[in-house]
């Protein structure tokens, strides 16, 4: 009898940068997934200026993970089904914080699933305590002065640190 595949989950997003909601999911998607793909996408649809480079963003969700093998830090350029192809992903993952998350989501997913009919979007759900957390909130915090050291791995915030001195 063969053996069933490997689950691989593709979790993309901007992760500019990486927070403990996204943590807190990437998590979660290791319950279902048996390796998970953290995809740092060149193109957002959610255009945001930024604070780290892609590269960067990587460099630092690797940092966060160390060595945990079933998760994978990568970047990629051009459309997401293509890239989930490319990499025998068969599920999206993606947080849904709140229903205001809801709108944008749901036309991501039916668009993904319109593109490439292969592919399941699911929609994990944080620990209550990271709902409200956004990388675009925790970069405003941060280079406004505020504290974020709750919101983000310490790796993350010495980066932060580092870029806001300039
Ligand atoms: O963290 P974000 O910015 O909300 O993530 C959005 C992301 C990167 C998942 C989305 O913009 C995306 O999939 N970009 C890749 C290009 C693409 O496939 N666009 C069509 C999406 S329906």
């Amino acid at each position: 009898m063969s053996r069933p595949l490997p689950v691989v989950a593709l979790y993309p997003g901007s992760f500019d940068p990486l927070t403990v909601g996204h943590e807190d999911i990437v998590r979660r998607g290791l319950r279902v997934a048996d390796r998970i793909v953290v995809a740092v996408a060149h193109t957002s649809t959610h255009a945001k200026k930024g604070l780290f480079t892609v590269d960067e963003r990587v460099d630092l969700i690797r940092e966060v993970f160390g060595d945990e093998e079933r998760i994978q830090p990568v970047s990629f350029s051009g459309l997401l089904v293509n890239f989930a192809r490319k990499q025998g992903a068969q599920l999206v993952v993606r947080g849904l914080r709140a229903i205001s998350d809801f709108e944008y989501e749901l036309q991501m997913a039916q668009m993904n699933q319109e593109l490439w009919p292969e592919i399941e979007t699911i929609f994990l759900v944080p620990d209550a305590q990271n709902s409200f957390i956004s990388s675009s909130l925790v970069r405003e915090v941060a280079s406004l002065g505020g504290d974020v050291s709750s919101f983000v791995s310490p790796v993350v915030l010495e980066a932060m640190r580092r870029k806001l001195a300039g």
